[in-house]
């Protein structure tokens, strides 16, 4: 499937009740040839009305957090576990997410990206289908299912509007995949 089909189908998707809901889709946005992708949860309502991942407060603090090392959003390709917004915000069922885990996995196919960067616990733990906690996950490199990509776990954009005392620790994190493509250059 090459961009132009999956897009077409993720339009066009009716596989989950959330579908009704929606006002839009939300694909994904970037360089489909990026180096970094970034991969967060389900799109909020913002998100929604737009038609385009992190473009609420969260998106804002997610695109100054790559500006702080020094990457333009769109120079990195930006999606979501899930392409529609639940409603109120909730958690993603499980369901949704086995729904939609094809269109995330084709978009990393394409890509192809040197390193993701998963942005919350919830986007963690379904790419990397694990139950660990976000503690657990953050500081290590992990492989993404498929493709073995590397991966790197932060805080989600959100919760550091709430936290801003974590911020300190998302850097170290940036810092630490920036590191990691930094590595496969030389
Ligand atoms: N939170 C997410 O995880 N994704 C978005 O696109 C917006 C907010």
């Amino acid at each position: 499937m090459d961009w132009e089909e999956l897009g077409a189908m993720v339009v066009a998707c009716t596989r989950c009740a959330i579908s009704q809901t929606r006002s839009r889709t939300v694909f994904g946005v970037g360089d489909r040839q990026a180096d970094w992708m970034v991969i967060g949860e389900a799109p909020g309502a913002e998100e929604d009305r737009q038609g385009e991942p992190f473009v609420g407060k969260a998106g804002q603090l997610l695109t100054n957090m790559l500006l702080a090392i020094g990457m333009r959003r769109e120079t990195v390709y930006i999606a979501n576990v899930l392409k529609c917004r639940p409603p109120n915000n909730r958690d993603p069922k499980p369901d949704e997410v086995s729904n939609c885990r094809g269109y995330l996995e084709r978009q990393i196919e394409l890509v192809n990206p040197a390193l993701i960067l998963v942005v919350g616990r919830i986007a963690a733990q379904n790419l990397l289908q694990t139950d660990a906690p976000l503690a657990r996950l953050r500081g290590r490199e992990h492989r993404a299912p498929l493709t073995g990509t590397p991966v790197v776990v932060t805080y989600h954009p959100a919760y550091l509007l709430r936290q801003p005392a974590d911020k300190r620790k998302a850097w170290q994190d940036l810092l630490f995949a920036r590191e990691i493509t930094d590595r496969r250059r030389v």
